[in-house]
């Protein structure tokens, strides 16, 4: 057996690193995709539903996967500082991979506007915590301005080793089900995350000299990966979810003043619009939105009837796949990938805001316990 060490060595001939390269890893990816069992029956439809969990890298979402990427060439290149923009995901990410290479982080947050893990996360991980008075577009502007005139390497998603790395979720989902999807169901924020889980289908889909993927779109007959075989001659059609307060994909333009209980994807101006039109387009995939009452309900349907604790932002793949799913839109008999980007424990103070079943506070005796469940039973 070998030890797993993260994407980067399991998927080394697909990523852009040399063999003497330094890894920064923390052995983030190979999460577990979980078969839904209990939803599908309450829906009653026959549909094979996936839930890609992840949550479970090593700082609680898929953030990991492209952050082990960009610090690696960021530190390759000899850059000792690192900048992000984040709604949370992202600076947790970036503070971590950065304590691990040993060079500074510094993160740029939406006052009062991240969840509390997400918070905790930034300040142990010792990065420069910087809150501005400002939305996460106003962040990314800035880390954009700031990045021309300071030594800092910018590690959100248009650096496009972040890309890279996050679309070994892809891989990962092809290696596993032998195929891919016939929907890949995901919430959309800035928009990197679509894009990135596209690439990943797509050099999987492309044969490059051998390539049997008809109209290839992505090697065009002139791929970069000969060395594999079409390993799946199919790709999903690519499904993004938003809340309705931030759905600049849904409206058709950029939106100035997003708002949703949903805090990692409150984003109204996305950084990779062009690329994830190309890939709805591409893919026959649409765009839609969900409620914030339809997030929160989705969110409660995974831990209560699957025992799957995602944040609210993740929670959009479900609300929008279960619409989906009962107007026929993705119809019976199909296999379907939701992707949970982010872990329920980020963001407590939400979770905890939604159960309408307190605690019970007794005395710590015997009969008040024995009273306490049989009025549950
Ligand atoms: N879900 C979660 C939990 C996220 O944190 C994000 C993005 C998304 C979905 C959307 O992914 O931006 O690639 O379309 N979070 C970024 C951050 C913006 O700063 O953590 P996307």
């Amino acid at each position: 057996t070998t030890r797993y060490t993260g994407l980067i060595e399991r998927y080394r001939d697909r990523l852009p690193v040399g063999a003497d390269t330094r890894v920064i890893s923390l052995g983030e990816g190979n999460t577990p995709l979980i078969r839904l069992e209990n939803i599908p029956r309450l829906l009653g439809r026959s549909i094979e539903l996936y839930a890609k969990y992840e949550g479970l890298n090593p700082t609680g979402s898929f953030k990991d996967r492209g952050m082990t990427m960009a610090v690696t060439r960021a530190v390759e290149e000899g850059s000792r500082a690192i900048i992000c923009a984040s709604t949370g995901n992202t600076s947790a990410a970036a503070a971590a991979y950065a304590a691990r290479a040993g060079i500074t982080a510094f993160v740029l947050i939406p006052d009062g506007k991240i969840a509390m893990g997400k918070l905790a996360q930034a300040m142990m991980y010792g990065s420069a915590v910087i809150q501005i008075k400002g939305n996460f577009d106003d962040g990314m502007r800035l880390v954009k301005e700031v990045a021309g005139e300071a030594p800092v390497t910018i590690v959100n998603s248009i650096n496009p080793y972040r890309l890279q790395g996050q679309k070994t979720a892809a891989f990962e989902i092809v290696d596993e089900l032998g195929r891919a999807p016939d929907y890949h169901c995901l919430p959309v924020g800035n928009a990197g995350n679509i894009t990135a889980h596209w690439i990943g289908y797509s050099e999987y889909a492309c044969g490059g000299r051998d390539c049997v993927t008809e109209s290839c779109t992505f090697c065009n007959g002139d791929c970069r990966f000969v060395s594999g075989g079409p390993v799946s001659a199919s790709r999903p059609k690519m499904v993004g979810y938003q809340a309705g307060g931030a759905a600049p994909f849904v409206r058709g333009h950029m939106v100035d003043h997003p708002e949703t209980v949903a805090t990692a994807i409150r984003i109204g101006h996305p950084q990779s619009w062009d690329q994830a039109w190309q890939v709805s387009r591409e893919s026959g995939g649409w765009f839609d939105e969900c409620s914030d009452e339809e997030i929160l309900a989705a969110q409660k349907m995974l831990t209560e009837h699957e025992g799957i604790f995602c944040e609210p932002a993740s929670a959009t793949s479900l609300a929008g796949a279960l619409r989906d799913i009962r107007n026929g839109k993705i119809p019976e008999g199909s296999t379907v990938v939701l992707t949970l980007t982010g872990n329920g424990l980020k963001d407590p103070d939400t979770a905890i805001a939604q159960c309408t079943q307190k605690p019970l506070t007794i005395e710590a005796e015997l009969d008040s316990v024995k009273r306490a469940i049989l009025d549950v039973l």
